[in-house]
C-alpha cells in the first residue's frame, strides 16, 4: 500500500482501470535532497498514510537492484535506515552516507526530487523512549550518520517531557560532517511550531557536544576518549554518568557502539530493550 495508489472510493471501485500503478513496490516519492559533503546527504520522501512509528525507529529502504545477468530478474536492494524525522512529520527524512562502491548508496546518492524509492513500512528499533527507565538526563551518543535517529528524537516532544537535560554528542572526521546535526539543532530555536507545542525555549534543555577527529575544531577527539579523560564532563558541566540519573542511546559505527557500550556498563548502566526498559540502548541496525 502506498500513497501512489488512490484510496478506494465508489468512483475508482467502479472503474479499476484508472488505478495509478507505481513503478516500484512500496514506492514513495522523493520530495527533497540535500548534499552536505562528498560522503553525506539527506533526503525527504512521502510517507505512507497508514505508517505509524516511534521516533528513533528504522525502516528498510532502497531501490531495485540491477537485472540478474542470466535471468534478467530484478530484486529490491534494501538497507536499514533510521528515520530522521519525528513521528508527527507528514513526510519521512533520511540521512545517508555515500559509499562510492556501496551497492545501494552508490546509486541512492544520485536520487532526485520526483523519483521513487522503495520503503517497507514496518518500523522497528531499540532507540525509543519505551526502552528506557525514567531518568534526569538523556545522553545521545552519535558518530557520522548515527545522528539520524537523534534528529528524530530531538524533534519529539516526549524527549523534553521525560528529561530535564538532553546531551547530544556527535563525533565526525571533519567539520563539514557536523553540518546536518548543527543546522538541525540551531533550527529548533527558530521552530515556532515546536516552541509552541513543546514549550517556549524547550531547546535550552539541549547541550550539544560536537567533536572532530581528523580536522581541528573547537573540540578535538573521539567522544570515548573525551569521556575517559573526563574532559567531556568538565566541558559540559555535568557529573560522570550514573544509573541513578543518566539514560543513554548509542548510534554509530560498530566499533564505537561496542566501545561505548562497554564504557556505559563500566559506569553501572544496564542495557534496556522494548520488553525490559533499563538505562541505555544501542542501535541494532547497521549500514555497510
Ligand atoms: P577516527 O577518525 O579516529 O576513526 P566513520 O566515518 O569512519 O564512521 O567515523 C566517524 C567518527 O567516529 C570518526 O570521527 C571516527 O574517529 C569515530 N570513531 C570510529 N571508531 C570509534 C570508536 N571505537 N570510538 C569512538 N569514536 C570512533
Amino acid at each position: 500500500m502506498t500513497e501512489m495508489i488512490p484510496v478506494p472510493n465508489s468512483q475508482n471501485n467502479s472503474n479499476p482501470a484508472i488505478k495509478v500503478v507505481p513503478a516500484l513496490p512500496d514506492a514513495q516519492t522523493v520530495t527533497q535532497v540535500k548534499h552536505y559533503t562528498d560522503r553525506l546527504f539527506s533526503f525527504r520522501c512521502t510517507r505512507p498514510a497508514s505508517m505509524r512509528f516511534r521516533s528513533g525507529e528504522f525502516v528498510m529502504i532502497g531501490l531495485m537492484g540491477d537485472p540478474h545477468p542470466e535471468t534478467s530478474k530484478v530484486k529490491p536492494l534494501l538497507r536499514a535506515y533510521s528515520i530522521a524525522s519525528p513521528n508527527w512529520d507528514e513526510e519521512l527524512e533520511f540521512y545517508s552516507i555515500k559509499v562510492q562502491d556501496g551497492p545501494l548508496t552508490s546509486r541512492l546518492q544520485h536520487i532526485e526530487v520526483g523519483q521513487e524509492i522503495i520503503l517497507r513500512p514496518k518500523p522497528v528499533g531499540t532507540l525509543v523512549h519505551d526502552a528506557l527507565l525514567p531518568g534526569k538526563r538523556l545522553w545521545l551518543f552519535a558518530t557520522g550518520t548515527g545522528f539520524a535517529p537523534f534528529a528524530s528524537l530531538l524533534r519529539e516532544p516526549q524527549t523534553y517531557e521525560d528529561y530535564e537535560e538532553i546531551i547530544i554528542t556527535h563525533t565526525c572526521r571533519e567539520i563539514g560532517e557536523l553540518t546536518y546535526g548543527h543546522d538541525l539543532i540551531k533550527g529548533l530555536e527558530m521552530d515556532e511550531l515546536l516552541n509552541e507545542v513543546i514549550g517556549d525555549g524547550f531547546w535550552k534543555k539541549i547541550k550539544y557536544y560536537p567533536t572532530t577527529t581528523r580536522e581541528p575544531s573547537q573540540i578535538i577527539g573521539r567522544i570515548t576518549d573525551l569521556l575517559r579523560s573526563g574532559q567531556a564532563f568538565t566541558d559540559l558541566g555535568v557529573p560522570v554518568l550514573s544509573p541513578e540519573s543518566d539514560r543513554a542511546m548509542i548510534c554509530g559505527n560498530m566499533a564505537f557502539n561496542l566501545e561505548l557500550k562497554a564504557m556505559l556498563e563500566g559506569y553501572g548502566l544496564v542495557e534496556g530493550a522494548n520488553s525490559n526498559p533499563q538505562h541505555y540502548v544501542v542501535e541494532k541496525a547497521f549500514l555497510d
